[in-house]
């Protein structure tokens, strides 16, 4: 199978990479390689996976519309994921505009890339942030997403309502996931797991916001790409061939819980510098796993315990 991965250096992007090509997909990969997050360490995930010779990779960005479509064209490729974006639900005023041309325009034209190559299913990257404010948990695909917190939140549910126009207009089998909180190894230097690993490590402070009491349901990532491996290969049927689906653990721990965790498994303290809550972020994330169960088969079952410790093992270099 040919699939076409846009965000490819990117932390999921290059997990799911090396699981299509563990198993003999021929993998095209996208990617702008721009300065947020770590430029290094995409680097390094993309010399990764460039030493399989079923990768090829195009630094371009989504938003280019002829490099885009040469890429197709010349690429012709049965599947697409697509997980490029602009992440962080912390945006400040002056990146706004970036947040909606990429997640946003950006998305646009991946649809239109789609449309014009017929893939046979797109799968592409929503967010538990879709779920605002009011949302009961544990957070159903079928509640309301119509009161976001962040800009963030935002696009990505712009891009489901965006898919759901395209699938319908042009059959296009479409199927949105909804990550929750996902870390493990090669992970995002923003994000709370691989932020206080290291600020532990290092003996420098971390900040817990309303005093540890956010929740997050924290997803492995080996999980993820497990159920996206699954959805990717069952594209949706019915009228329009559209669907959403959450993935994430199921599980929701407090953030003073993750941190006890964390601090366990690294045998050391953090320095925690508490601050009020944030209010781009939700209190608590809790997905419903109900429907990926159904439709593929399987539900996320690293524990935190067992991911933390992995995480933990490969920060140290003791596994791969
Ligand atoms: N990691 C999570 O917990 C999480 C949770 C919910 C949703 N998601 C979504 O999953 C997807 C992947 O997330 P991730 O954690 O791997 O993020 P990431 O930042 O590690 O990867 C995104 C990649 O997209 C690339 N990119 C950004 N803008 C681009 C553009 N205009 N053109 C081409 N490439 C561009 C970046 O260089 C980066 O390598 C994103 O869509 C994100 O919104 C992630």
């Amino acid at each position: 199978m040919r699939v076409l991965v846009t965000g490819a250096a990117g932390f999921i992007g290059y997990h799911l990479c090396e699981r299509l090509l563990a198993r003999g997909d021929t993998v095209i990969g996208l990617d702008n390689l721009d300065g947020t997050g770590d430029v290094t360490l995409k680097a390094t995930r993309l010399s990764r996976l460039k030493a399989d010779s079923g990768f090829s990779f195009h630094r371009l960005d989504i938003r280019d519309t002829k490099a885009c479509r040469e890429i197709f064209e010349e690429a012709r490729p049965e599947r697409v994921v697509h997980l490029a974006a602009r992440v962080g639900v912390r945006s400040t005023s002056e990146e706004v505009g970036e947040y909606t041309e990429t997640n946003v325009s950006g998305f646009l034209q991946v649809l239109e890339r789609c449309r014009e190559a017929k893939v046979r299913h797109l799968v592409f990257a929503s967010s538990s942030s879709v779920y605002g404010l009011g949302t009961p948990v544990p957070f159903s695909e079928q509640a309301a997403a119509d009161r976001p917190t962040s800009v963030y939140g935002a696009t990505k549910r712009a891009d489901e309502l965006l898919a759901h126009v395209y699938s319908h207009t042009y059959g296009i089998p479409v199927t949105g996931l909804r990550f929750f909180s996902v870390y493990g190894p090669w992970g995002r230097p923003d994000m709370a797991p691989m932020l206080f690993l290291r600020a532990i490590l290092e003996g420098r402070p971390i900040t817990l916001y309303d005093e540890g009491r956010m929740q997050r349901d924290f997803t492995y990532v080996d999980d993820v790409v497990e159920a996206a491996l699954r959805v990717l290969d069952k594209a949706p049927g019915g009228t329009p061939p559209y669907r959403l689906l959450n993935v994430g653990r199921g599980a929701p721990v407090s953030m003073a819980h993750f941190l006890d965790v964390l601090e366990e498994r690294v045998g050391l303290r953090a320095w925690v510098e508490l601050k009020p809550a944030q209010r781009s972020e939700l209190a608590v994330t809790y997905a419903d796993v109900t429907a990926l169960e159904r439709e593929t088969g399987f539900r996320p079952s690293v524990s935190l315990e067992e991911g933390l410790a992995r995480l933990v093992r490969w920060y140290r270099g003791e596994e791969g």
